[in-house]
């Protein structure tokens, strides 16, 4: 039986219609606040810490896909996690991580993509958050004992002329970057919520206007049989 473990969000549902129903999957989130109350009944949703699972779990799961923690995890959380992913991964199994990287934004400097480029380095070095995260997982992956490490970078699209899954993405974005305001408030990187609006709003008019968000990476790996 093929047995997966996710965090929640819409890949838990979407990846259930794709498999037959004896296929076991687990989904966890530290909060419980977006744990669905209708779901498929191979699916069973739990709380706990990527950086803390049960016990039980070891050599349990064939596939393991953990997605959007570069907001979360410290540099430390991530050696954690990881350690713990490698040990909850059948030997043979396989491990899908979809993460961030800013260093490498190709935006303007002067631009209010790039403003808000320098804005994110001083939070992530303060907060020692991992500023590119998406660049540095292979490694981290293979220090962890992983193997076979493959990445990809997958475009964010972000230009809403180009239709209403797109207008979806941008607002998804939008409602990310809202929730900076505070720490950036705090940090005095910005003086007030309403140039803090105001950025965002240019920022979406560039995008517009063919620049690119952050760059987001597939990355994926093989724990060894033995
Ligand atoms: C940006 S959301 C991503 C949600 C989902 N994984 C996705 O890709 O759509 C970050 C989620 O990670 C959860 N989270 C934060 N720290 C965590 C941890 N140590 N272990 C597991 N989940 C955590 C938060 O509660 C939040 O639901």
């Amino acid at each position: 039986m093929l047995i997966v473990y996710a965090l929640i969000g819409s890949w838990v549902l979407d990846f259930a219609q794709t498999v037959p129903p004896s296929v076991s999957i687990h989904a966890v989130d530290t909060s419980t606040t977006f744990f669905p109350t209708t779901h498929p009944q191979n699916i069973v949703f739990a709380k706990h810490s990527g950086t803390a699972l049960p016990q039980t779990w070891t050599n349990k799961f064939d596939f393991i896909n953990q997605s959007l923690l570069a907001g979360c995890l410290t540099r430390d959380d991530w050696i954690q996690d990881l350690q713990e992913l490698f040990r909850v991964t059948k030997p043979g199994g396989h491990i899908q991580l979809f993460e961030p990287s800013f260093e490498s934004w190709d935006c303007p400097p002067n631009s209010a993509n790039g403003k808000m480029k320098s804005m994110y380095k001083v939070l992530f070095d303060n907060t020692s958050l991992i500023y590119d995260l998406g660049v540095k997982l292979p490694h981290m992956l293979l220090d962890t004992g992983f193997v076979v490490v493959g990445q990809h970078k997958s475009t964010f699209p972000v230009n809403t002329n180009d239709g209403a899954p797109v207008q979806q993405c941008v607002g998804m974005m939008i409602r990310w970057l809202r929730n900076l305001q505070p720490p950036i408030l705090r940090f005095g990187l910005l003086g007030s919520a309403e140039e803090y609006e105001s950025l965002l709003k240019e920022m979406q008019e560039e995008w517009n206007h063919g620049v690119p968000t952050e760059n987001f990476f597939v990355i994926h790996a093989r724990k060894p049989v033995a």
